[in-house]
C-alpha cells in the first residue's frame, strides 16, 4: 500500500507561489458570536504557518456546525484577533461560488491566506458532488487535508476534492500526528488499559468486541448501564441501550461481562425525584440502585480501583466521559483525566496515552492539560476527532485518509 505524503515532505521551494488548498475541521463551538473551544483551530497552525512560511497562497476551507447559523465568520475573526503571528491577516470569503471568491483567491499574495465559509452550506459538499468538488479543485494546485475529525465523511472536500489532485495531495501536519499515534493502538503495548465511556452502545460494540484483548477494560457512562443490567443489576430509570446492533440483531453482552478484564465500579452516582418532587443526587453502591434512580456517574470506587492499574500500564486509550457531563456529572471524568495525566507525566517510565472525543477533551481543557504534546510531552495524546478516532481505531482507516495515498 502507498505511502500517504505528509505537507511538509515537499520542498518550500516547490509550494512558493502555489495555491494550496487546506481542508481543515473548524467545527468549533461557537456561544453568541464567541469560539468557546479553539483546540482543533490551534492544532491546525502549523500546517498553516509551514505553508505561509514557504510563501504559499493557502486556502483554507472547512464545515462547521453552529446552532445558531452563523457559519465560519466568527472563527475567521477569532484567527484574525488571536493569531496574527501565525496567520497574518486571514480575509474571509463569504460566497464562494461568486466572481470576487475567485478573483479574491486569484489575487492572493505569496504568504496570504484566505477562508471560505462553511463548505455545508452547499448540498453538494455533503453529497460528494463531483461538480462541486471541480469549482473547489478550479481554485488551487495542491490540496491538503488537515482535517482528522472529518476524514470519516465521504464529503466532496474529504474524498471528492483530493482525488482530482492525483499528484499533488497531501496529509498536514496534525492529519499525520493523529494518524501516528492512533496506530500505537493496532500494536498497543501491554499492560494496555481500555477506557470507553458515552452513549450508544450499539454503535460502538464493534470496537468493545475489538479491544477486548487489552489487559483492563473498563466501559462508562451509559455503556456502563447496559453492562449492570446485563449482570442483573437494577438500573432504574437509566440510559441503556435499545439492546440490538446497528444490523438489528440482538446484542450478546455474555462475552462482554464474564472478560475476566473488565472492570465496573463498586457504587455509582444516581439522581432520583424525592417524593416531594426535589431531586436529589448520591452515591450508591451498584446493588442499591432503585426503580426510581437514573445512573449518572461512575461512583468514586472506579478511579480507587483504576488507580494501579494506570499506573502500571504501558499504554491507554480512552475515548468518552464516566458520566452523563453536559448535565454537570464531570467528576470521575475530571479524576480519572487527572490519573491518566499524572501516569503520562512520570519522569520514569511514562504511560503512554491516546484520548480523544469531546467530553473527554474538555475534561482536559478543564483540567488545563490538553496542550501536553505541544509542550514537548509525547506521552499523552489528545485526538482531535470524536467519531472520525472511534472510527479509525474500528477500521485503521478512513475514507479522507485513504484517498491521500498515491
Ligand atoms: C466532528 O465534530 O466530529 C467533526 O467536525 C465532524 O462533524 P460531523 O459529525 O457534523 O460530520
Amino acid at each position: 500500500m502507498s505511502e500517504i505524503k505528509s505537507i511538509t515532505s515537499v520542498p518550500t521551494t516547490e509550494l512558493k507561489g502555489k495555491r494550496v488548498i487546506v481542508r481543515c475541521d473548524f467545527n468549533v463551538q461557537v456561544f453568541e458570536g464567541k469560539i468557546m473551544d479553539d483546540l482543533r483551530v490551534r492544532k491546525t497552525l502549523p500546517t498553516i504557518q509551514f505553508l505561509r512560511d514557504a510563501g504559499a497562497r493557502v486556502i483554507l476551507i472547512s464545515h462547521i456546525e453552529s446552532k445558531d447559523g452563523t457559519g465560519l465568520k466568527p472563527v475567521c475573526e477569532y484567527i484574525n484577533e488571536t493569531y496574527t503571528k501565525e496567520c497574518g491577516v486571514v480575509t474571509f470569503v463569504s460566497d464562494f461560488q461568486s466572481e470576487d471568491a475567485a478573483s479574491t483567491i486569484a489575487n492572493m499574495k505569496d504568504g496570504e491566506i484566505t477562508l471560505i465559509e462553511n463548505l455545508r452550506i452547499d448540498a453538494r459538499e455533503k453529497s460528494n458532488d463531483i461538480e462541486f468538488a471541480k469549482l473547489l479543485a478550479s481554485y488551487a494546485d495542491i490540496y491538503v487535508n488537515d482535517a482528522f475529525a472529518v476524514s470519516h465523511r465521504a464529503h466532496a472536500s474529504v474524498v471528492g476534492l483530493p482525488a482530482l489532485f492525483p499528484n499533488a495531495r497531501y496529509a498536514g501536519i496534525q492529519l499525520m500526528n493523529e494518524l501516528d499515534h492512533l496506530k500505537v493502538t493496532f500494536n498497543a503495548p501491554h499492560p494496555f488499559v481500555f477506557i470507553l465511556g458515552g452513549a450508544k452502545f450499539e454503535t460502538k460494540l464493534p470496537l468493545i468486541q475489538k479491544f477486548a484483548q487489552a489487559d483492563s477494560i473498563l466501559l462508562g457512562g451509559a455503556l456502563l448501564n447496559d453492562i449492570l443490567k446485563a449482570k442483573g443489576y437494577n438500573v432504574g430509570k437509566s440510559l441503556v441501550s435499545s439492546g440490538v446492533d446497528t444490523a438489528g440483531a440482538k446484542i450478546d453482552f455474555t462475552p462482554i461481562i464474564e472478560n475476566p478484564k473488565l472492570i465496573i465500579p463498586d457504587d455509582v452516582i444516581v439522581s432520583g425525584i424525592l417524593p416531594d418532587g426535589t431531586i436529589r443526587t448520591s452515591t450508591k453502591l451498584i446493588s442499591e440502585v432503585g426503580d426510581e434512580d437514573m445512573i449518572m456517574d461512575v461512583g468514586p470506587s472506579m478511579n480507587t480501583k483504576l488507580t494501579e492499574v494506570i499506573q502500571n500500564a504501558k499504554f491507554i486509550l480512552w475515548n468518552g466521559p464516566m458520566g452523563n457531563y453536559e448535565k454537570g456529572f464531570k467528576d470521575q471524568t475530571i479524576e480519572m483525566a487527572k490519573l491518566v495525566s499524572m501516569a503520562c507525566s512520570r519522569l520514569d517510565a511514562p504511560v503512554r496515552a491516546v484520548l480523544g472525543g469531546g467530553d473527554t477533551t474538555a475534561a482536559m481543557i478543564e483540567l488545563g492539560l490538553e496542550d501536553q504534546s505541544d509542550k514537548g510531552n509525547d506521552a499523552m495524546f489528545i485526538s482531535t476527532g470524536g467519531g472520525a478516532m472511534l472510527e479509525y481505531l474500528l477500521n485503521e482507516s478512513l475514507p479522507g485518509v485513504e484517498v491521500l495515498r498515491e
